[in-house]
């Protein structure tokens, strides 16, 4: 049980702006003004040039090392292998990846784009079918290159949080059978969909109270998970055609098996009315 006490530990071990949260992080560092003006009376800001794979184009970014941000997070109590760092962004998507990984890259928490026009922070950029910006903060990696899938680079991030690796991935863990189904979905769709509760909040819930394998036919199903807008027309959900189809299926049934591990008390009711109507 982590109580007050270990709470309270941490709030003593991290800096104010970086507290924990009681609930399910073990630190929390938010990115807004605030805890910006406070992140750099402690650490200078750096600049670097990347390639960048949103804007596709060579960036140049001013921010604060990934590195030096994550040293100031506390997880006493937690081995380095245990810990995941999870993004948080405005929309909802939340990409993980192992601390012991994120701190082998060379990653910039970007603040701003220095190619920006003047007066301007921000170049803006096509996401999901919309002009956006990325404030208030960028992650962009100078080394390694090229690996969004390893090393994720979510714009418009509001905090950065460590977790214990079972909070990370909450119920969506599975072993036996389905365990190859639920570290593709792991590694896949988490950052958008939650299982339980768990997970980004970009794309739908797919297990509570009604799990899609309740309600999609099987055919369909597999077919939006490999290419959705085959069936959807401008859906945000990204096309999966680089999975092997051994992989859609082994989510489908990964799926399947959660349907009969929901939360406690969660149960897709049947009746052909919403209640009330
Ligand atoms: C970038 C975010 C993103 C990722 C990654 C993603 N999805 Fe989605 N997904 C969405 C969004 C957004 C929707 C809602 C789409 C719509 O309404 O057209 C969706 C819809 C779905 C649906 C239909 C839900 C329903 O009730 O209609 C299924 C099933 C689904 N996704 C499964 C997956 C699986 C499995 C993966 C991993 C292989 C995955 N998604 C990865 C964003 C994502």
């Amino acid at each position: 049980m982590r109580g007050v006490g270990w709470v309270s530990a941490i709030f003593l071990l991290t800096p104010a702006w970086c507290a924990a949260a009681a609930g399910t992080p073990l630190a929390v560092c938010p990115i807004n003004a605030e805890s910006l003006a406070q992140i750099q009376k402690r650490h200078a800001l750096a600049s670097a040039e990347v390639d960048d794979p949103v804007y596709k184009r060579k960036q140049r970014y001013q921010g604060f090392w990934l590195r030096d941000l994550l040293q100031d997070l506390s997880y006493v109590g937690h081995p380095e292998s245990d810990v995941y760092v999870r993004f948080r962004c405005k929309d909802g998507y939340l990409p993980i990846m192992p601390l012991g990984r994120a701190m082998s890259g060379r990653g910039l928490v970007a603040i701003r784009d220095l190619g920006a026009r003047a007066g301007e922070e921000w170049e803006p950029t096509l996401a999901n079918g919309a002009l956006s910006i990325p404030a208030p903060s960028y992650l962009v990696w100078v080394s390694p290159a090229g690996d969004t899938e390893q090393y994720p680079w979510p714009y418009q991030m509001v905090a950065i949080e460590l977790v214990s690796s079972a909070d990370a991935v909450g119920e969506a863990v599975s072993s036996g059978s389905t365990k190859h189904g639920s570290d593709v979905f792991v590694q896949h769709c988490l950052k958008c969909h939650a299982i339980n509760g768990a997970g980004g909040t970009f794309g739908p819930e797919l297990n509570s109270p009604c799990s899609v394998t309740e309600y999609w036919n099987a055919g369909f199903l597999s077919r939006f998970i490999a290419n959705a807008p085959s069936i959807r027309a401008g859906t945000k959900m990204p096309d999966f055609r680089a999975l092997s189809g051994k992989d859609v299926q082994a989510i489908v049934e990964y799926l399947r098996y959660m349907a009969s591990h929901k939360t406690a008390g969660a149960a897709c009711q049947s009746g052909r009315h919403p209640p009330g109507s």
